[in-house]
């Protein structure tokens, strides 16, 4: 979410600033990544079955931990209206 936020992506707007929160932070992992995140705690899971548009590898990334294992993935944002 931060690298995100840094970098002016649209449809990251994480208007709780990572606090699991908002889910204005919503992103989609590619399944080859899906085993390699950070992973999924009860309160994301909670968070992200208020979203309409909730999918398969949905994610709120300010709970994803960028590590090296990450390099190469490619991140859909749903969010960009
Ligand atoms: S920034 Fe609010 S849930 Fe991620």
């Amino acid at each position: 979410m931060e690298v995100a936020v840094d970098n002016n992506i649209p449809g990251i707007d994480a208007d709780c600033e990572g606090g699991c929160a908002c889910a204005t932070c919503h992103i989609i992992i590619p399944e080859n990544f899906a085993a390699t995140v950070t992973p999924l705690e009860e309160d994301e899971h909670y968070l992200l079955d208020f979203l309409n548009n909730r999918q398969k590898n949905s994610r709120l990334s300010c709970q994803i931990e960028v590590t090296d294992a990450l390099d190469g993935i490619i991140i859909k944002v749903p969010n960009q209206d």
